[in-house]
């Protein structure tokens, strides 16, 4: 069966992403944060998916809320966070109730987006949420990242019950990257198929600044250090002004 992204997925991902490291990229983000200021405050996991990365973030008392775009994703993060709030939208369209002094992303959710306008759309609505002084960080595959995201160009493995083969390919013309997710679960099988579109520190830095974010920086997990030309995936740091 051939579903959209992130629908038939969620009732697996956790499974299949058991072995990333949220506990320590969310304790990466609060250290990168107060390194530059952050005094706590209200915080947005934007892309969250099922709450991987809100989760850890919430065990490490921040007053932390998610939005994501699935419905499905969604409530796997609800179930597993039920005082949390969760708010269904797209991120380049976003208009919440609330402001936040800190606005995360973890694991690709922003190459996700296809066009650079997208990208730029998302950076201002960020930027509109967040409050003077708020900052903005996420992590992001880069051209040398989504080239060659895995050996052979696929993985495939068990995960709990479920047997999952995604293979990947990237086409130069475009510059976007393609994943097969084929995935067997006691409930039958199903593929889902995704786009990821590379986003390196030039361009990004661009167009943050573009949407009003200054500051920005682009950074290695887990040293915090300038990130080298050939890395695969960095962590941005922008800033909304004073
Ligand atoms: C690879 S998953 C990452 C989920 C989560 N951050 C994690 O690390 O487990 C990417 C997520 O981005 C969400 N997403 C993609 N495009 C989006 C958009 N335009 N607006 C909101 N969410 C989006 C998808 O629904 C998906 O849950």
């Amino acid at each position: 069966m051939a579903c959209a992204p992130f629908t038939a997925l969620a009732d697996v991902y956790d499974a299949i992403m058991a072995d990333v490291e949220y506990d320590d990229w969310a304790a990466f983000i609060l250290r990168l944060a107060r390194e530059r200021g952050w005094r706590g405050g209200a915080a947005l996991d934007v892309g969250c998916g099922t709450g991987n990365a809100t989760l850890p973030m919430r065990a490490l008392g921040v007053d932390v809320s998610g939005l994501d775009a699935s419905e499905a994703m969604l409530r796997v993060a609800q179930r597993k966070l039920p005082t949390v709030s969760f708010y269904c939208s797209d991120f380049r369209t976003m208009t919440l109730p609330r402001r936040f002094t800190l606005v995360y992303s973890v694991f690709d959710a922003l190459n996700n987006l296809l066009e650079p306008t997208d990208f730029e759309a998302t950076a201002r609505h960020v930027f509109d949420h967040l409050l003077p002084g708020g900052l903005f960080i996420f992590d992001v595959n880069t051209t040398v990242g989504l080239r060659d995201l895995w050996e052979g160009g696929r993985v495939e493995g068990w995960a709990d019950e479920v047997y999952y083969r995604w293979v990947h390919s990237f086409d130069e013309a475009t510059s976007l990257a393609r994943v097969e997710a084929f995935c067997e679960t006691e409930s039958g099988p199903f593929t889902e198929v995704h786009y990821e579109r590379p986003y390196d520190p030039p361009e990004a830095t661009r167009l943050l600044e573009a949407a009003g974010f200054t500051s920005v920086e682009a950074l290695t997990y887990p040293s915090g250090r300038s990130a080298s030309v050939d890395a695969a995936r960095v962590w941005m740091v922008a800033r909304r002004g004073a």
